[in-house]
């Protein structure tokens, strides 16, 4: 008798410690160097990050992802890193680490760090040792003997790194070529060395017993290259010169199908940790095509969030609300069942949202995000409408944009989206007690600030509180999603819970610069009385009112939810 009793008390405690807590939620991406700074060298820290997290609690998110904060000589901003199980000074140090965890936890917030398989510093114990071949360090990374021709040292094919240039480069120690996908400094590991892949599952472990919730898993796309070294082919009439990552297609250096294994194996080695379900979010960028195809394995290997980039590339401010249906169907039609969606709406690689969009249409994609169903992926400075800040070429730090060069530095840098956050209106926006700050803060701070949003009941953070209390009120979690184009410029998302089609949320975004009146009552099939949820700025309504759908006045780049009335 008393076991069943043990049995029945049990069981439910294990499902929820298995239980998806992600679903129907966003996360939102911390940038530690912008964040926040707590001891006043300019640059953001742990302890930066622990005081504001009575922020993340107020906006609602599920948990936030970091990225990385590990040793690491910063050639590529902690993405080079040194040692996978510590922390850079410029940080903090790992007893930082376990407070945040622990004060997040307190909070109800999960914690993600950054995962990064694909390579290491050129600083790392590892490659040092692999340099000077010693046993098993000498197979830790993919080197490869020079292709002679007429008596020259050539690099072994023509692989390029998708940071510029030839992927090969030489050690004059080991008399071999390396292959490093990105910077020199950043050497790729080889997950065909069994030693390595061990290594790299101690890592996952080592987080996990400090209590972190999952990973971000970077450019996983270029886990493995194909072994054979052939020649990649030469896109036709691409536009981008020869030394340039786009001109060629990437079929023997992306996605190959072993990495899909090395994924499943990491799901193995986190579904065996306890204290509640992990999560594994991984970073596969590409072309839409190739992205909806990809990314529906990198589901099956056990990626549960694998992220949906199409807001983030394929669409912008060019996409007609055909472009966007298409998109948005083709990831809920592909996706395996029993998955959750997600969307990204920015990160530290890309212009930030209000650029690629335009900023009158600055709040589409978080209105877009919040509605659509499974997970939405924000970043910070996303909930305060943030803008990219322009710098000159001598502020600029961001390796990509330092190998473009003067004349073309702001086509690649991604120094823009990475500025400061911008808290309130004192020194360095509330940043830091320096005025001076490892990225120079966005002079709009005076105005676009935390503080002020936080009183201003139509700012862009007060649409996003909203939204979030509509993600949380959990009356989207069982429900269908419809999408509908409206003439030329209009979209329309309906989500009807299938208990109770008349408690309907309805989406409507106006891509044009006209004001347009519309019958979406008809359109969307939905009710002709609904509430306003929210609206984007230029509407002479407000949240709550009661609208008429069949003759509905959408201003120009308006964007409204309606709600059940
Ligand atoms: C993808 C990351 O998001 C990016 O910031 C980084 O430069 C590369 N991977 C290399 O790690």
């Amino acid at each position: 008798m008393w076991q069943l009793l043990i049995i029945c008390l049990l069981v439910p405690s294990i499902f929820t410690a298995q239980e998806k807590w992600w679903k129907n939620s966003f996360i939102y991406q911390v940038y530690p160097r912008s964040f926040k700074d707590s001891n006043g060298d300019g640059v953001g820290d742990l302890k930066g990050i622990t005081s504001k997290l009575d922020h993340l609690a107020r906006l609602g998110v599920a948990g936030f992802w970091i990225s990385p904060v590990f040793t690491s000589p910063m050639v590529d901003f902690g993405y080079d890193i040194a040692n996978f199980t510590d922390i850079d000074p410029v940080f903090g140090t790992l007893a930082d680490m376990d407070v945040l965890t622990k004060a997040a936890h307190q909070r109800g917030l999960k914690v993600i760090l950054d995962f990064v398989p694909n390579h290491s510093s050129d600083k790392h114990p590892w490659f040092q040792k692999s340099v000077q071949r010693i046993k098993p360090y000498d197979e830790y990374y993919i080197w490869k003997d020079a292709k002679m021709v007429n008596g020259t040292r050539k690099p072994p094919n023509n692989w390029l790194s998708v940071f510029h240039g030839s992927a090969w480069t030489w050690n004059e120690q080991r008399k071999q070529y390396y292959f490093r996908q990105f910077t020199p400094q950043q050497p790729d590991l080889n997950f065909r060395s069994a030693a390595l892949r061990k290594e790299m599952e101690d890592v996952l472990v080592f987080w996990t017993n400090r209590g972190i919730d999952g990973f971000r898993v970077d450019a996983i796309i270029h886990a493995y290259e194909d072994s054979r070294l052939l020649d990649e082919p030469v896109i036709p009439n691409s536009g981008y010169p020869a030394d340039n990552w786009n001109s060629l297609n990437h079929i023997y250096t992306r996605n190959q199908n072993e990495t899909f294994g090395l994924v499943a194996s990491w799901r193995k080695v986190l579904d065996a940790q306890p204290g509640g379900k992990k999560i594994l979010m991984t970073e596969s960028f590409t072309g839409l095509q190739e992205q909806l195809q990809y990314s529906m394995n990198y589901y099956r290997s056990g990626s549960d969030v694998p992220f949906n980039f199409m807001l983030l590339g394929a669409l912008n401010n060019k996409s007609t609300p055909l472009d966007f249906k298409r998109a948005i169907d083709s990831w809920l039609n592909y996706m395996p069942a029993g998955e959750e969606a997600n969307w990204v709406i920015d990160n530290h690689d890309v212009n930030r949202v209000n650029t690629r969009i335009g900023n009158a249409r600055k709040d589409h994609f978080i209105m877009l995000a919040a509605v659509l169903p499974g997970v939405g992926v924000m970043y910070y400075g996303n909930e305060i409408g943030m803008d990219d800040t322009w710098l000159t070429y001598n502020e600029t730090v961001d390796p990509v944009g330092c190998n473009a060069g003067p004349g073309k530095y702001q086509l690649t840098s991604r120094d823009p989206a990475r500025t400061p956050m911008q808290w309130d209106n004192s020194t360095s926006a509330g940043f830091s007690t320096n005025p001076k700050t490892w990225l120079r803060v966005n002079p709009n701070y005076k105005t676009i600030n935390l503080a002020s949003e936080q009183n201003d009941f139509r700012s862009h953070f007060s649409i996003f509180i909203k939204l979030m209390a509509m993600k949380k009120s959990g009356r989207l979690v069982n429900a269908t999603t419809e999408t509908v184009v409206i003439g030329d410029n209009v979209l329309g998302v309906v989500r009807r819970p299938t208990d109770s089609a008349k408690r309907l949320y309805a989406l409507v975004q106006n891509f044009g610069s006209k004001p347009v009146t519309l019958d979406v009552s008809a359109w969307m099939n939905i009710p002709e009385r609904m509430r306003i949820l929210v609206t984007n700025r230029d509407w002479k309504t407000f949240s709550w009112n009661v609208i008429d759908t069949t003759a509905l006045a959408m201003p120009g780049y308006g964007s409204i939810v309606l709600m059940p009335f």
